[in-house]
């Protein structure tokens, strides 16, 4: 089956080159003490039935992200999304694949190790 359009950049690839499934994001949910009181788990568990293997990969993790209060919190593919709504997780992760809100030079585009780096700057 050929999954690719004219418009696809897989469509110039060989027909041996072409994953079955490109870009299958990475989805980590804070499952940190602030997060999990405002829903983390029921996010995790939303998600991890929610999505499809080759949509994401859903990891729980129990590193804070730092923005606490506005939890509960998601990693996609690093960039932080925030205020997740559990009944909304999924469709809130795929719009987010499909048209990332992130700013290119923004926080939330930041990844984790990166805005660690910024913390050490901040906080000696
Ligand atoms: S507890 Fe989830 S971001 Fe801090």
């Amino acid at each position: 089956m050929d999954a690719t359009t004219p418009n696809d950049p897989r469509a110039r690839l060989p027909a041996h080159a072409v994953p079955e499934s490109i870009g299958q994001a990475t989805v980590k949910v804070c499952l940190h003490k602030d997060c999990l009181v405002r829903g983390g788990e029921d996010v995790y568990h939303n998600l991890k039935e929610g999505l499809s293997k080759e949509e994401a990969l859903v990891l729980p993790v129990t590193e804070c992200f730092s923005f606490c209060k506005e939890g509960p919190n998601i990693a996609i593919n690093d960039n932080i999304v925030r205020g997740v709504k559990p009944f909304l997780a999924v469709e809130r992760v795929r719009q987010e694949l499909r048209d990332p809100s992130c700013k290119a030079d923004g926080l939330g585009s930041r990844s984790i190790s990166d805005l660690d780096n910024v913390l050490d700057e901040i906080v000696p």
